[in-house]
Parts: C-alpha cells; structure tokens; sequence
C-alpha cells in the first residue's frame, strides 16, 4: 500500500493549519506574548510568504484533507531562503519533509545562494546537509542584560520605523548580498522596532528578540546590537540567535552584557552570499 501523504501548493486558506502544526512542533510561546498575539504574528508572516513567494509555499495533506506538513522558502534578488520547515510529529520519519524541501528547493532553481537555519533535529540537518550546503555551527546568547558596559554612542540610535527601511536595505544587501525591503514592512507591523546607527548598521528587534541586524563594520554592528538590548527594558529575557563564526563581536558584545552562549541549530548556507558578517540572520526572512 502507498502511505505517502501528497503534498500541494498551499493557499490563503492554509494559513491557519499550517501555522498549528508549525505550532506544535516548532514554536515556544515567548515569555510575556499571549498565544493569540503569537497567532496573528504567525499567520501574517505565513500569509505574506504565501502571497510573495507562492511558488515556494507548500502543504502535506492528510487523507482526510488535514494538513500534515508545511515549508515555505523565498527569493529575495537571487537569494533562496527556507523560512518554516514543519511535519506533524505522527507523520515524522516517513519522507514528508524530504518532499516538501525538495519542492521547495526546486522553487529556487536558477538561485545564485542559499541560507538555512537549521533546527538542531537530526532530520533537519541531514536534509539539508545532503542539499549540498555548507554547515556554519552557530550558539546562541540569552539571558537579562546588564547595561553597565554600554557605550555611549549607542545614545545615537535611532528608533527609525519604516522611514529606515531603506537603509537597512541598502546594508543587507551590502552583507546578505540580498536586501530586506520586502518583509521589513510586516516585521514592524507585528511591533518589531527597526533600529539604525548612523549609516552603517541597523537591527530589528521585539521584546528582547534581535530578529536581523546587519552592518558595514563590527563597531556599529555592537552599537546598534546594544541599543537592541536595552530597548527590550530591564529585567526582560533577551535572545540573540544563529551567532556564527565570523560574529565575534556579537559574542564579545553579549558577554559584556552579561548574556550566557549555549549551542543553537547550525545555519546551513551555499552559493553566492555577501560576506553574512557582521551579520545576525532573520528566522522568518534570514
Ligand atoms: C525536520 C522535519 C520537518 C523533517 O520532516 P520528516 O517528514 O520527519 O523528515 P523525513 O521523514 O523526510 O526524513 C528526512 C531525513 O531525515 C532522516 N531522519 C528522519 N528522522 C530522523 C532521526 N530521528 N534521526 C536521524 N535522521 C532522521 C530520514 O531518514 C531522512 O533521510 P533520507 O531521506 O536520507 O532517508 C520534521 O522532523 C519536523 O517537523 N521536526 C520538528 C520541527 C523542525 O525541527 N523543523 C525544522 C526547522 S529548521
């Protein structure tokens, strides 16, 4: 018998489903966010995937038309990037989630570079390792910042909105080799800050969560790095994840924070990048 659970282009509609089985397996609940605040975030960063990237976007389906599975990848200006890889856990270990990468690894045929990050589930690394990219371990910092070692040009940052966008394009492309112009707008519409020093470096961050950062020189990437860390507020839980090699000053800056390093899921990335460095990648858009 033929237990292979087919796999389709997804639509608006699957928006929700595809959000809880991500859910389940993939997402904690960030301290402080309620779990419909977490929900609207989730399925507007799922919807304008689905709506920029459509051939990108796809589902596992269940017998009963239930969805089993979901990935979803983009391409910004050549640069192929996976953004929600999810099976549900019942399904796991059957070849669902080989499927759906490989579809959408076809949607970035053509791509001129890659970038993953990769959970640390062994199925997860194996699948992308065997893309044929290159592994970049990565650690994490976490913990609540002490401020006494900030310097003072992080006075200098400023809270830009959306009237910073362009420059923080400008800077990722110079770094990614791709700029963010096209998700920024939905990162600041679910209450992310989009922080810029001088024109050298710029960092988006909510609640304590630096969610990108990028930079021309290490000395603006630890400013605007800080100005993130204070403006989660005090006593608040911060995270920076998918610090590679090459991100030495972010470790030196997080250290000097007080923050503690632990390992995180590698990042997986190929082809034709910019330098990534100073650079912090995005889990949503990367
Ligand atoms: C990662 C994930 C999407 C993979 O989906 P899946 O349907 O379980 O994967 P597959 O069955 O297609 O297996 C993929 C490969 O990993 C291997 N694999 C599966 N489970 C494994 C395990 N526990 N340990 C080692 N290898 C494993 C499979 O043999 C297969 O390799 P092969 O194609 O060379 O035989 C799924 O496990 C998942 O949702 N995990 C939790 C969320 C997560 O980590 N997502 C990734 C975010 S970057």
């Amino acid at each position: 018998m033929n237990d292979e659970l087919p796999i389709r282009p997804a639509t608006p509609d699957d928006v929700p489903a595809a959000d809880a089985v991500a859910r389940d397996v993939l997402f904690s609940l960030p301290p402080g966010v309620d779990e419909a605040e977490r929900q609207r975030r989730s399925h507007a960063r799922i919807a304008h995937l689905m709506h920029t990237d459509p051939g990108g976007a796809w589902v596992a389906e269940r017998a009963d038309g239930r969805v089993a599975g979901v990935a979803l990848a983009l391409v910004r200006e050549g640069i192929w990037g996976f953004s929600l890889f999810a099976v549900a856990e019942d399904v796991q270990g059957r070849g669902v989630g080989r499927r759906l990468l490989q579809a959408c690894f076809a949607y970035g045929d053509g791509a001129r570079g890659h970038v993953i990050l990769s959970s640390e589930k062994p199925a997860a690394m194996r699948l992308y390792a065997r893309l044929g990219l290159d592994i970049r371990p990565a650690i994490a910092a976490a913990g609540i910042a002490d401020l006494a070692r900030m310097p003072a040009a992080v006075a200098r940052v400023e809270d830009a909105g959306v009237s910073g966008i362009p420059l923080a394009d400008a800077i990722g492309r110079r770094v990614r080799g791709a700029g963010h112009a096209r998700d920024l707008p939905v990162a600041l519409a679910s209450g992310a800050s989009l922080l810029t020093f001088e024109d050298r470096a710029f960092a988006v961050a909510r609640e304590g969560n630096v969610m990108l950062l990028a930079a021309l020189d290490d000395e603006a990437a630890s400013i605007v790095l800080w100005a993130a860390l204070e403006a989660a507020g005090p006593g608040r839980t911060v995270r920076v994840d998918f610090l590679t090699a090459g991100q030495d000053w972010a470790v030196r800056t997080c250290l000097d924070a007080g923050l503690a390093l632990s390992p995180d899921g590698p990042m997986f990335t190929g082809g034709q990048l910019g330098p990534m460095r100073p650079y912090v990648p995005s889990g949503a858009y990367l």
